[in-house]
């Protein structure tokens, strides 16, 4: 289990020095339905990559058992549902998240995808 925790959290730290990463994700994740493009219509993708970035990491700081996360997870939790993001949009979040890949050779979004943290994101907002 430890491993899987350390090679998730190396993941996410090479995700996260690539502004690249962010970008390609945003790119995938608004391609896959209208309806997501819509919610973003109006946003500032500078802050929202931000936003992501920090939000990732205290997601999974939740999935490795930091307890002190969870209110600002629930903060989250409670704005999607304001925003009416549903469950079939999560998914689409996660095919996002593991389609996308740094430019640096890495094994990024494919460690990700190994292990169920994509899903553990998902499940900590909804
Ligand atoms: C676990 C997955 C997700 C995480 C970690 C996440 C994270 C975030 C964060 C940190 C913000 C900014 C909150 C703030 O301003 O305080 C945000 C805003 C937003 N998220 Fe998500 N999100 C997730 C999934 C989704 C999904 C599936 C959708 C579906 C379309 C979505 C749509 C939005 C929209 C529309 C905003 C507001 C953008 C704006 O300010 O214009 N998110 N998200």
């Amino acid at each position: 289990m430890k491993d899987i925790y350390d090679e998730v959290v190396a993941s996410y730290h090479r995700c996260r020095r690539n502004a690249a990463f962010f970008d390609t994700f945003y790119e995938i994740f608004l391609a896959k339905s209208p309806e997501i493009a819509l919610k973003f219509a109006r946003t500032d993708f500078a802050r929202q990559k931000l936003m992501l970035k920090q939000s990732l990491l205290e997601v999974l700081n939740h999935y490795c058992g930091v307890t002190a996360v969870r209110e600002e997870l629930e903060r989250l939790g409670n704005l999607h549902q304001q925003l009416d993001v549903q469950p079939k949009h999560y998914e689409l979040w996660l095919e996002a998240l593991c389609k996308t890949r740094s430019p640096v050779p890495s094994r990024v979004g494919g460690v990700m995808a190994r292990s169920d943290a994509p899903r553990h994101y998902a499940d900590a907002v909804r």
